[in-house]
Parts: structure tokens; C-alpha cells; sequence
């Protein structure tokens, strides 16, 4: 159970001090989440005699009241108690949660129940944000994201196992107790498991709850600030709140609607446990599931087949096949988050992608909050019925199955919605797509195969000023033709070849004093020469598609309107280097220059150094150009958020590139650049 994270990260538990404070987190981490299921079932028992609604609204209280505190940002958590001796803090958190838990049993009061669920979560998260700050400080520096990441996963491990004792001291009191003592057992059981971290946490080392070292740099950014900066974050972020709310709903009624299948507490822990389990599982298999199969295309996949596992949760009337499938809809839900993890990895770059996965933590923790909480609520204000099928058959469709096949159908939708918008193999048919993906291919359409290329490919130029952000949408732009399965040359002016390099070294250094405007023409034009002659043409000749940062356009806009020079003059100049080749398409990313210098330090070469005024003239100059070609010409807001100025791009080149399936049609397959596997 909770040594998941040992096993990914071999050796950081034998550690000593971190094994010990380790083996306090588990207790506590196990007591935190058999605390939740002990509490919803005793909401349950001691409201018993008020009716269907009011267990409902018991337990969605009960929900409410556990899962707030867990939403909570740890930081915010670990404050009271930041500087505090950390075996004290830690053992008296443990032994308020022991206290608080028997006086719930004790006390049997609906209204002290909640309170205690909300007292007892709030000190739980207290215990492992103190956890989350002390531990990096108590392995080598090297090993620091290690720690973080095992008390992570210590946290969320310890739900199945609390689940599984839970179903197990849920059986015991059943054979031994009767009445309210029943629910009782388990919160008594959970009240030792309190007291057990709170003794162990006096083997932890001692100190004070703080981090020996700050924490890595990026945890120090606003998460918020990663959804811009992830292109395509937020269509992650729907499929995974589709997911999740489907897994939340769930794990809100699962009480009420064990009960209503006749089951009792020991099956609302064999579901609870299922539903983890199978999270578990998929998290782990995730990302080796169907290798080579798109990363996007399956996470809308696992959302859609978590709204069909929750539609046949809500219909199905059968206990253990509820069970079973609430651990497939657990196990979809593991393989989404892990998909969608993986998706953040391909698209991120490194100092933004740990901001981005906390930014989606945050969020579907808020969404699990709202929607365990509000789940059962709806469940009991719906009630009970039945449907009369004919003579004598009768079909039960209670508040919990309503629920459930309500957020089951918004699911599906959320799913497809997912699946379509973050496609990145259009036209591709699924079926032999997942089939090829389980032979451990990629699927090529078959007449595609044969095709020769015959054609010539695509020529992409992106444009603009310092600091646009051209460099990373030609990057993006490049992976994503590749994704789609085009042969794709990636270069850039000037320097794309080796005489190109001597010559951007003349061009761009600082200490270059004494190189005239037309002299820098000519330069700019011998590079663009060699660069088309040796790199650009080939790539077309056999098909590809070239995706170039910065082209002609370039020295139209600075040799010709910054420099003030002729610009019709330096076109023919151009006309000759290159033969006359232009691109297809030109993405012009428009900033101005005071924006695009904010986004670096200090002018690196001896282009930038120029005044403002220059560059100001540069960005005039490139809109003009766009404006008398509009045909040829993309022109976005580099401002916009960089995932939508990522989509544009996409949209436009759908219109400019064939569809990469042929879909049985010569005549289009004919026109395709070469199909690369
Ligand atoms: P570079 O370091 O490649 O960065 P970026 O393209 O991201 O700005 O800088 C190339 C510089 O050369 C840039 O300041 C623009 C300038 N340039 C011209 O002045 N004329 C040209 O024809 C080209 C291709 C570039």
C-alpha cells in the first residue's frame, strides 16, 4: 500500500530520519482516511430512524466537512504550527484525532459528528503539511523531490489500505456487536490507529516543523500562471474534472447506495477500496498502457469510459458487480490522471510543468470537495422510487442511481468534448488506431503506405519580433505535424547551416562594429542562400514540411523598415538568393517591442541592441507586409494566452495541409506531403 512511492524511488526510505517520520505519516495517513469512512458510516447509523433523506444529507455533511480541509493549500496548513517542536506537534495532532474520534462514537450526535469530521480532516492536514515541509530536510539535497514525492503518495496509498480495514472491522463488528455499537468498532479502531502515529511520532527525529531548505524554485511559482504557459492545459483540465467528478460521485453515494443494494458497511469499504485500488492501479499502468498509442487521444478515452463504467454503477443492481466496476471506473480515473501527467510532460517546459501538475491537483481536489459533498445531497432530496415495469416487475431507481447516471451522461459529454478537442491524429480511425497500439505499432492508413512522395512538401515560416514567442510555436507546431505522422524539418535564420553559423557569428555579435546596412543585407542573404539551397529545397523536394523560425520577412522588416532601407530592393536581392521560394504560409506573432524585451533580461546580441524605436519600426514593418498579403499570412496576437495562439495555428494549417488520412480518396492522397511513420 503506502510503499507505491519505495517502490518508484528505490533506497530514499532507508533513509533512517525519513524512515521514521515516514512510518508516523502512515499511521496518520491511515487514521485520517478510516476516520472519513468510519464517520459516513456512523452518519448513517445514528440518523437511521429520521428516513433516506436525512442519512443523505448526514453524510454529504459528513463529506463536506472532511473533505474541505484536504483542499486546502499545504502551505497554508503547515503555518500554525511552522517553527513548533515537530515530534510534539505531530504527536498531539495524533492524539487530538484520537480523542475527537472516540467522543464521536461516544457522543453518537449527527451534528458532533460533523464537527468532529472537520476538526479531526483539519488536524490531518495539519499532520502532513508539518510532514511535507520537514521531510525534504531530512535527505540529501539530491534526493529532496524524492521525500516530497513519497509523502505524497504515502498520503493517497494509505486510502485503500484504510478501506480494506475498514470492510474488515466493518465484518468483525458485524459478527460480534449489534446496533449502534457496530458503527462504533471502527471508530474506536481509528482512535488506536491515532494514538499508534501519535507514539511513532515520537521516534521521528526531532527538530522544528520547517524546511531545512526552500523548496524547489518552482513550487514557488503561482500555478495559476502555468495555465497560460501550457498550451492546451485546460482541455487536460475538462477531461480531468470529468473523471474525477465521476469517481467523486461515486465515492459520495457509495454509502446510501450500498444500502439500498442491501449491503452494509463492510460492502461501502469493499467499494470505497475498489474505487482506490483501481485508481492505484491505473495511475501505475497508465502510462504504459498501449505504448505507442496517442497520449491525448486516450486520456478523452479514459473519460468516456469512465462515463459508461458509472452509467452500468447507477443501473446495475448487484452488489459485487458494483463493487468490481467501481474499481474499473477507479481504475479509468488513475489512468486519466496519469495520461494527462504524461500530456503536461510532452508540452511543458521543464520550470513550468510542476506548477502545472499542482495547478490540476488543486483544482480537481476542489471538484472532488464539491462534488462527494453534493452528491449525496442530491441523492436524498430525490428520495426513493420505484418503477412498476408491468404486472409485477419493479425496477429500484433511487436518489443514488439518478445521481449517478445524471453525472455519468455529463461525463460522456465532457468526455467526447475531450476526446475531440485534444485529438492530435484527426481523421485517424480509432479502432484500428488501438489495435495497432496493442501490437506495440503505430497505425499508418494503408494507402498511405504505398504512397510515394511525390509531391512537393509544405514550407512554414514563423515571423515577428524579439521576444514573440516564435521559437516555441514553431517547436510546438513542429511535434504536432510530427504527432499527426508528416515528415517535419525544424530550422531556423540565421545559422541553419555550417557557413550559416560563421555568419550568424558575424552577424549577431555584440563586437561587430563596423558592418554597413547593405553589407548586413547581403550577409542575412548569403545565409538565406545556403539555407535554401542545403536544407530548405531538400526537405521540400522529398515531401516534408519545414517549419523555419524567421525567413525572408525578416529582412524585409529590419534590414528594409528598421534600417531604412529599400525594402522592394532587398526583396529582389532575396528573389535572387533563393531562387524565389516563399513559404506557404507566414505566421507573423505580433508583439510590441517593449513586451517582447520584458520577456528577457537584457539584449543578448547585437540585433536586439538596437533602440527601441528600431524594433518598434521592425514590428510596423511586418504588419505591413501581412496586411498586402493576407493569403499567406497568419497573423496572431503574441499577447494571447500561448495555448490559444497555439490552436490558431492549428486551425489555419488544417486549412493549408491535407488531411493525413486518405481516407480511400487518390485525389487527396495525391496532393499529401510524405506520410513519415
Ligand atoms: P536569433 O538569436 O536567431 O533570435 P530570434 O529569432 O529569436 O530573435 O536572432 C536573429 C536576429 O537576427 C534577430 O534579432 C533578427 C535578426 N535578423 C535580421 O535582422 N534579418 C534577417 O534576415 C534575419 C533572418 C534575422
Amino acid at each position: 500500500m503506502t510503499r507505491s512511492g519505495a517502490a518508484h524511488q528505490p533506497g530514499v526510505l532507508s533513509i533512517p530520519p525519513l524512515r521514521r517520520l515516514w512510518i508516523a505519516l502512515s499511521f496518520s495517513g491511515l487514521g485520517d482516511w478510516l476516520g472519513l469512512l468510519a464517520l459516513t458510516a456512523s452518519a448513517v447509523a445514528v440518523s437511521a430512524d429520521d428516513g433516506f433523506a436525512m442519512q443523505a444529507y448526514a453524510i454529504a455533511g459528513t463529506l463536506l466537512a472532511w473533505t474541505l480541509p484536504q483542499a486546502l493549500p499545504a502551505s497554508a496548513m503547515a503555518t500554525p504550527v511552522h517553527g513548533l517542536d515537530r515530534r510534539v506537534t505531530l504527536a498531539a495532532l495524533g492524539a487530538l484525532r484520537a480523542v475527537l474520534t472516540a467522543s464521536a462514537a461516544l457522543l453518537g450526535q449527527p451534528v458532533w459528528l460533523i464537527a468532529a469530521a472537520l476538526l479531526i480532516s483539519l488536524a490531518g492536514a495539519v499532520a502532513q503539511a508539518a510532514v511535507d515541509a520537514t521531510a525534504p530536510g531530512l535527505v540529501p539535497e539530491d534526493r529532496a523531490e524524492d521525500a516530497r514525492r513519497l509523502v505524497r503518495r504515502t498520503g493517497h496509498g494509505a486510502a485503500p489500505a484504510a478501506a480494506v480495514l475498514f470492510a474488515l472491522l466493518a465484518l468483525a463488528a458485524g459478527a460480534l456487536t449489534s446496533g449502534d455499537a457496530r458503527s462504533d468498532l471502527p471508530l474506536y479502531a481509528t482512535a488506536v490507529v491515532f494514538v499508534l502515529s501519535a507514539v511513532a511520532a515520537f521516534g521521528t527525529p526531532p527538530g522544528p516543523v520547517a524546511a531545512a531548505r526552500p523548496a524547489a524554485p518552482r513550487q514557488g511559482e503561482r500555478p495559476g500562471k502555468a495555465t497560460r504557459a501550457v498550451p492546451g492545459l485546460r482541455g487536460l483540465l475538462v477531461g480531468l474534472i470529468g473523471a474525477f467528478a465521476a469517481g467523486g460521485a461515486v465515492l459520495g453515494v457509495a454509502r446510501i447506495q450500498v444500502a439500498t443494494l442491501h449491503g452494509g458497511d463492510a460492502g461501502f469499504g469493499a467499494m470505497v477500496g475498489a474505487a482506490f485500488l483501481g485508481m492505484a492501479f491505473g495511475v501505475f499502468q497508465g502510462p504504459r498502457m498501449l505504448g505507442p498509442f496517442s497520449r491525448r487521444r486516450l486520456l478523452g478515452l479514459s473519460v468516456v469510459a469512465a462515463s459508461l463504467v458509472l452509467a452500468a454503477i447507477a443501473l446495475i443492481h448487484d452488489l459485487v458487480v458494483v463493487v468490481v466496476l467501481t474499481g474499473v471506473l477507479g481504475w479509468t480515473v488513475g489512468v486519466a490522471w496519469s495520461t494527462a501527467r504524461a500530456v503536461v510532460q510532452e508540452t511543458a517546459e521543464e520550470p513550468l510543468r510542476g506548477p502545472a501538475r499542482a495547478f490540476l491537483r488543486s483544482v480537481l481536489r476542489a471538484v472532488l470537495v464539491v462534488v462527494t459533498a453534493a452528491a449525496p445531497a442530491c441523492a436524498g432530496a430525490i428520495g426513493r422510487h420505484r418503477l412498476e415495469l408491468g404486472s409485477d416487475a419493479v425496477y429500484r431507481f433511487d436518489g443514488p442511481n439518478a445521481v449517478l447516471l445524471a453525472v455519468a451522461l455529463l461525463t460522456l459529454v465532457v468526455g467526447l468534448v475531450t476526446y475531440r478537442r485534444l485529438d492530435d491524429r484527426r481523421g485517424i480511425p480509432l479502432v484500428p488506431d488501438v489495435r495497432a497500439a496493442l501490437r506495440g505499432e503505430v497505425y499508418v492508413p494503408p494507402a498511405a503506405e504505398p504512397q510515394p512522395a511525390r509531391d512537393r512538401g509544405v514550407f512554414i515560416a514563423f515571423e515577428g519580433g524579439e521576444g514573440a514567442g516564435k521559437t516555441t510555436q514553431a517547436r510546438l507546431t513542429a511535434i504536432w505535424l510530427r504527432d499527426h505522422g508528416y515528415d517535419v524539418v525544424t530550422t531556423s535564420e540565421p545559422g541553419a547551416t555550417k557557413i550559416g553559423m560563421r555568419l550568424r557569428a558575424i552577424l549577431l555579435d555584440k563586437e561587430t562594429k563596423d558592418l554597413s546596412a547593405r553589407a548586413e543585407t547581403l550577409l542575412y542573404a548569403a545565409d538565406r542562400a545556403n539555407h535554401v539551397a542545403n536544407v530548405i529545397e531538400p526537405a521540400l523536394a522529398r515531401g516534408a514540411i519545414v517549419v523555419s523560425d524567421r525567413y525572408l520577412d525578416s529582412s524585409l522588416a529590419y534590414q528594409g523598415f528598421g534600417r531604412g532601407q529599400s525594402v522592394e530592393e532587398i526583396a529582389e536581392v532575396n528573389r535572387w538568393a533563393t531562387g524565389g521560394l516563399l513559404p506557404d504560409l507566414t505566421v507573423l506573432l505580433d508583439v510590441p517591442p517593449e513586451t517582447g524585451f520584458g520577456r528577457f533580461a537584457s539584449p543578448a546580441d547585437r540585433m536586439e541592441s538596437e533602440p527601441m524605436e528600431f524594433h518598434e519600426r521592425v514590428r510596423q514593418g511586418f504588419r505591413r507586409l501581412a496586411e498586402a498579403d493576407p493569403d499567406r499570412y497568419l497573423v496572431i496576437d503574441a499577447s494571447l494566452p500561448q495555448e490559444e495562439i497555439t490552436r490558431l495555428i492549428r486551425d489555419r494549417l488544417h486549412d493549408i495541409l491535407p488531411d493525413p488520412v486518405p481516407a480511400g480518396t487518390e485525389e487527396i492522397t495525391s496532393t499529401f506531403p510524405a506520410i513519415s511513420d
